[in-house]
């Protein structure tokens, strides 16, 4: 595409969301209403993309600094004024030829229809082209009002006949609020019928804004052609203003994403309980199961954050892989046939065929070499778990390094903050740590070690040694009998 700028709207307030947190920065999927939009812009091919950011900047401006330039709107007078603060700004002062205008709450948006929007104003040479859909409930969207409009037949309206004008929901007339075919807010207009038109129109209307609507009137009366373009998915144009449309929104994506990966080959036993961004990876026969699930009384107090299974961020995962109920995992590159269960991990990496869970935490640097394993109620940080070592069982390894085929025994832990700092824990190759071992860092422990049960190391044990550390077994013969008969 030749000379094409976007201008996404993201300024105003969204008071249907009733939150503290400005519309455009609530997220579905883990990624910013806005984000979705730039991102798609993007993708689409488009280089100069201006946002239009005022209520909540401060939260706004940080999530779209890196992928557009920024222009204030100080008072949201509403959608004519954002785009003529952008067409103001340095970016676009001097800009000629297309203008593709993108509402920063419609996050389903794709590539491919921007890219069509922009065409089609291209190769018409249009003033203006309106992205449009027909919805069985268009209450709430501005209505398409086409040539021939009869309001005795609100719905008989050739579909190709020129567009005349839009009609806001508060602005609608009866006959009006009947015509099915809605403005998605998606538009593409030419940059001189733009810069002309906007400041022409007024805000003589029952919200008292200057909508950016108005604007396709006002090119067709100058004799301009302006064209409506029905776009193929009706869902891509979904504006999110309510929470129940953030919720339709995400369901929406849900399925694309889960769709993408069963189609490239993953499993999921209910494809509505698995919530993936839309970055995760997961490879080939992969099993995704189910995520909590709340039964019964359940009461639930505000500003209570529920955490499904859920894999956002960097995350990647291998081929063959089973991935439990109840996991959450952030920035994780996990192998190929893993077994991941109940497992919660941060900036962790798991290599091919190791297994965690159930209940495994892995902080961040956790490292399990291949085949290597974690168990229940084990929390590992900043350590590497070498290749086939186990740590099945209510252990807490932080700051250690084990070798290869070391196996941990349950309850044992390395002890490494005294209070001040934290200190590391060697562990070498094949060596063998009874259970409820302390290993009180700095510490070294040699290969072919074993340590007993209940021992608490502080000193360095050399290859090859026994190392015991507790107190002698005493036993006190027919001890019972004496005190039963005392
Ligand atoms: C708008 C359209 C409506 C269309 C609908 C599609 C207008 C007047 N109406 O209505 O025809 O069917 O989108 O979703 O354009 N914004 C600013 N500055 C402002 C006002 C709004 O940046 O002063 C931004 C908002 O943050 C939002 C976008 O513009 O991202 C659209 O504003 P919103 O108030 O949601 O308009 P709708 O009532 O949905
Ligand atoms: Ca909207």
């Amino acid at each position: 595409m030749d000379k094409v700028a976007a201008i996404v709207l993201a300024a105003g307030a969204g008071t249907r969301m009733r939150s503290k947190r400005p519309k455009v920065a609530h997220e579905v999927l883990g990624k910013p209403l806005v984000n979705w939009v730039l991102d798609a812009a993007n993708s689409a091919g488009i280089e100069c993309i201006v946002t239009v950011v005022g209520h909540g900047r401060e939260v706004v401006e940080p999530l779209v600094a890196e992928s557009s330039s920024i222009v204030v709107q100080e008072e949201q007078l509403g959608t004519a004024h954002a785009v003529k603060c952008a067409m103001d700004s340095d970016a676009l002062a001097s800009f000629e030829g297309s203008v593709v205008i993108l509402s920063g709450d419609c996050p389903l948006i794709g590539p491919d229809t921007i890219g069509e929007l922009a065409s089609l104003q291209q190769s018409s040479d249009a003033g203006a082209v309106v992205l449009t859909m027909r919805l069985d409930d268009p209450f709430g969207y501005g209505r398409i009002v086409r040539e021939g409009f009869d309001p005795s037949n609100p719905q008989g309206v050739d579909g190709n006949a020129p567009i005349e004008r839009i009609v806001e929901q508060k602005d609608a007339s009866e006959s009006e609020a009947a015509i099915c075919e809605c403005n998605s807010g998606f538009y593409c207009f030419d940059a001189a019928s733009l810069r002309d038109v906007l400041s022409r129109i007024g805000n003589s209307n029952s919200q008292g804004e200057f909508y950016l609507t108005d604007a396709l009137e006002i090119i067709r009366n100058e004799g301009k052609p302006t064209l409506a373009f029905e776009g193929a998915d009706p869902a891509e144009c979904l504006g999110v203003n309510s929470r129940r449309q953030l919720a339709e929104a995400t369901a929406v994506k849900q399925m694309q994403i889960n769709g993408r990966l069963m189609d490239e080959g993953v499993t999921m036993i209910d494809p509505s309980l698995v919530w993936c961004g839309p970055d995760v990876k997961v490879g080939q026969d992969c099993i995704l199961h189910p995520n909590v699930t709340l039964f019964g009384d359940t009461v639930i107090d505000e500003d209570t954050v529920l955490l499904p299974v859920t894999m956002l961020k960097n995350t990647k995962v291998g081929k063959g892989c089973t991935v439990g109920p109840n996991t959450r995992i952030y920035d994780t590159v996990i192998g190929d046939g893993c077994v991941i269960d109940e497992t919660c991990s941060h900036e962790a990496r798991i290599d091919n065929g190791a297994q965690t869970g159930p209940r495994t935490y892995l902080r961040p640097g956790a490292h399990l070499c291949e085949d290597a394993k974690a168990g229940t109620h084990v929390e590992i940080k900043n350590s590497t778990i070498g290749k086939g070592s186990k740590v099945p069982h209510l252990s807490y390894i932080g700051d250690a390094t084990l070798g290869e085929g070391v196996n941990i025994g349950a309850g044992s832990i390395t002890c490494n903050y005294d209070g001040k700092k934290k200190h590391p824990t060697h562990i070498g190759d094949n060596a063998f740590i009874g259970s409820d071992t302390m290993m009180v860092a700095p510490v070294n422990i040699g290969d072919n070690v074993v340590v007993g049960a209940g021992s608490v190391i502080t000193k360095d044990v050399p290859d090859d040694a026994l190392a015991v550390a507790r107190s002698r077994e005493k036993i006190i013969e027919e001890w019972t009998v004496k005190h039963r008969e005392a």
